[in-house]
């Protein structure tokens, strides 16, 4: 049987097994399909044994994305911009090819699921780390009338300007400078929502009728979810439509076929 996995540290909570699962199921393909702790200080040793044991596919979360990156042979375009790779391929050539499909999981939620349109919006971004690095291609691609990129470290939201120059432009800001803006769409790129705390927005950044998307997920409400809805978004909702579609991107990388998504998402609604 083909055998998947995805690996991160820690793991414990991944839902991605039951995703994956349930695409196969659906999809009528034959294959298992994991989750599997693994160190940083073992991650190569880790992906060689596996591969070598009948593995056709890993997914690579926190903290190995960017591990995953430098592991693989080759690189998609999309995956090259991000800087860090979710989706690992086995060719038949026996090369390891690296996808991200991180940002086009968040478009195919944002448009397809929530019925969004980017085009000629104004769309923020909080946070300059990987998170946002491995979105920002889509979301420029998506053409908005402007994007701009807030961080607590204003010279990482400038870095990224200069990285995306050819795909669009980004505004690099500080949450201060913020004051007097409002948007359509502001996404949480930080890591703040893993210990359930925010960046320091302002009141009042928020259209009426805008819309909040924390990219982390949790159990409860995030503390950015909780505050699009104090701000008063028509939707703020987490990341697990994001996570649904870039798990269905990755599975269409590996078998060649798209599952549907809307009962999974469902189900884990
Ligand atoms: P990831 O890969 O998850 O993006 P990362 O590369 O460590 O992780 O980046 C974390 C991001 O969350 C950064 O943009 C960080 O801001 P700084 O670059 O200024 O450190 C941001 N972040 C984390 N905790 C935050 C907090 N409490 N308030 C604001 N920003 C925060």
């Amino acid at each position: 049987m083909d055998r998947y996995a995805v690996f991160g540290y820690p793991i414990g909570h991944s839902k991605s097994p039951i995703i994956h699962q349930q695409f196969a199921a659906q999809t009528k393909q034959t294959l298992s399909y994991e989750a599997i702790e693994v160190k940083p200080g073992v991650f190569s040793a880790t992906m060689d044994d596996f591969f070598q044991s009948g593995g056709k596919g890993v997914n690579c979360t926190v903290p190995l994305k960017e591990l995953a990156y430098e592991k693989v042979d080759q690189l998609t375009e999309r995956a090259q911009f991000s800087g860090a790779v979710n989706t690992v391929k086995l060719m038949d050539d026996g090369t390891l090819l690296g996808d991200n499909t991180d940002g086009l999981g968040l478009l195919t939620d944002l448009c397809a699921n929530l019925g969004l349109s980017l085009a000629g919006k104004r769309v923020l971004v909080l946070g300059a780390g990987g998170a946002a690095r491995g979105i920002l291609g889509p979301l420029l691609d998506a053409k908005p009338s402007v994007l701009y990129l807030a961080n607590r470290t204003v010279s990482k939201a400038e870095a990224m300007k200069a990285l995306f120059a050819s795909v669009g432009r980004i505004t690099p800001t500080s949450y201060e400078k913020l004051v007097g803006e409002q948007f359509d769409l502001i996404i949480n790129a930080t890591s703040a929502s893993l210990n359930d705390s925010l960046p320091a927005i302002r009141e009042g950044l928020l259209s009426p009728n805008g819309v909040c998307y924390d990219l982390a997920y949790s159990e409860q409400p995030t503390a950015f979810v909780r505050w699009g809805l104090r701000e008063g978004a028509r939707l703020s909702v987490d990341g697990r439509g994001m996570l649904v579609e870039q798990a269905a991107h990755a599975f269409k990388l590996w078998r060649g076929v798209m599952p549907d998504t809307a009962q999974v998402l469902e189900g884990l609604k």
